[in-house]
């Protein structure tokens, strides 16, 4: 058997580790494996590498991907998907890992339904934690350590000040990073995609706030809030409040790097062995999770559609602690 690997869509951290599991759990199964630079793009430019243990030594610790990534428009075309599926015949290629979001997992669901002789299985790499039948996925654990510390350098200057910082952060459908970092960091409230709520009462809550003798204040807002990102709320409290000395912080891309935390390189781990396994005993059209510690396969079909719900009880803790 021979499998190829790539990494797709927005980096993760921790993706190297998978990667890292992938070879090593390949070769200790004399499979063989390639590597598939910049995602469906190399496929498509036949730009592969042979991948040895040694290969792929000393990247556990490090941010984003040996083999980059990449978002392949040519790849949503009937022609760029012929290609691919053509330079993994010429290879000798059987089966793929696909390491990313939902975009990845959607190509790979129509690469099979296409060329169903094909197998592939997903290791869910985004820091957005918004793919259903995972507890978590790779890179979402560090993101939101890499927000956390953020905040917490913002809250020194904002209690100084005694100003209100609206922070933006990454999730342009959910608000799982936005709704942990919020409790992670003590902030004020959360402006999350999925309910309209915080958004609604903000005004309210931050008076509240002042009239409780708060004299600054953290809110965070996912990129992807529907009544608006930090920039619109921060518009918004302007002209309702401006008694509020406010300022704002996109974190941006620096989400998405840095160093892996210890559970995102285990969990990359287990995943990327349990991705070889799960090939080598005839699955495909899965996404590989970890659910309540244990190794769950979701079909790819499922895994994208959103499934997975913002978690009320985590919301109602953000308020709770927040007064
Ligand atoms: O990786 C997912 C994500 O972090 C989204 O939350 C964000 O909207 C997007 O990536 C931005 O990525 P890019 O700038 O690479 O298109």
């Amino acid at each position: 058997m021979k499998i190829a690997v790539l990494t797709s869509g927005g980096d993760s951290p921790g993706m190297n580790a998978a990667i890292r599991a992938v070879v090593r759990t390949a070769i200790y199964h004399d499979v063989e494996v390639m590597g598939i630079m910049r995602g469906y793009q190399g496929l498509i430019d036949d730009d592969l590498i042979s991948l040895e243990a040694k290969d792929v030594a000393n990247i556990i610790q490090k941010g984003g991907t040996i083999l980059k990534s990449a978002r392949c428009q040519e790849f949503m075309s009937v022609e760029g998907r012929k290609k691919a599926y053509d330079t993994l015949k010429r290879k000798g290629i059987d089966a793929l890992v696909v390491i990313g979001g939902d975009g990845t997992f959607t190509g790979a669901n129509v690469l099979l339904k296409e060329f169903p002789d094909l197998r592939i299985v997903g290791l869910p790499g985004t820091i957005d934690n918004d793919l259903y039948g995972t507890d978590f996925t790779i890179g979402y654990d560090t993101a939101l350590n890499t927000v956390v510390e953020a905040i917490d350098k913002v809250r020194d200057t904002a209690a100084s000040h005694d100003r209100l910082f609206l922070v933006e952060v990454m999730g342009k459908d959910a608000g799982f990073i936005a709704l942990r970092a919020a409790i992670g960091s003590g902030a004020e409230s959360v402006l999350v995609p999925e309910t309209e709520y915080f958004s609604e009462h903000l005004v309210e809550h931050l008076r509240n706030g002042k009239k409780r003798k708060k004299d600054y204040s953290i809110v965070l807002v996912a990129e992807g809030n529907k009544a608006g990102g930090a920039f619109e709320m921060a518009e918004l409290v302007k002209r309702e409040c401006p008694e509020f000395d406010t300022r704002v912080l996109v974190l941006g891309h620096i989400q998405r790097g840095g160093s892996p935390s210890c559970m995102e390189r285990v969990r990359a781990s287990q995943m990327g062995n349990a991705a070889v396994e799960s090939l080598l005993n005839g699955y495909s059209n899965v996404m590989i999770g970890i659910v309540d510690k244990k190794i769950r396969y979701t079909p790819f079909e499922k895994s994208i559609k959103h499934n997975d719900k913002l978690n009320h009880e985590l919301l109602d803790l953000a308020q709770i602690l927040s007064i």
